[in-house]
């Protein structure tokens, strides 16, 4: 599989906590967006060719309220995602989208567009152009 996780916890946070009171999350915990609009979470994603990548991220949203999010890739807007309702703070789910990258070194940041602020974000995977694996529920 070429794919490479990357966790919220260890990413650049604006607006946010690091928090794990909330089973069944990856690595050492999960971001808790802070519930404001522009509450964000940065990645820094190296590829390497550039080339469309898919964008998988893990969250788990406890309440019924979409909490959507602007996601950017190095500094321009791919698209604004819906994060709906999980059911519970301890049901993750992933999301998926394809986003072009460049060669190197590349941000990534999902940027929460309302006043809920982000869902509660696990980690963010990205699955190499050609690779047909999904990503692991
Ligand atoms: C609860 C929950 C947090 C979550 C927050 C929210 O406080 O425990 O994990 O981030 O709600 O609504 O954003």
């Amino acid at each position: 599989a070429s794919f490479t996780d990357y966790q919220a916890e260890s990413a650049t946070i604006a607006q946010g906590v690091v928090e794990s009171n909330h089973a069944g999350f990856t690595g050492s915990g999960f971001v808790n967006y802070d519930n404001v609009v522009g509450s964000s979470v940065e990645f820094a994603v190296s590829a390497a060719t550039a080339g469309t990548q898919s964008l998988t991220f893990r969250f788990a949203n406890g309440t019924t309220v979409n909490r959507p999010m602007t996601i950017a890739v190095n500094g321009t807007t791919v698209q604004t995602t819906d994060f709906p309702g999980t059911g519970a703070w301890t049901t993750w789910q992933e999301i998926s989208l394809d986003a072009p990258l460049a060669a190197g070194g590349n941000t990534i940041r999902a940027t929460a567009t309302t006043a809920g602020g982000g869902p509660n974000l696990d980690r963010l995977r990205v699955t190499g152009p050609g690779d047909t694996e999904k990503p692991t529920p």
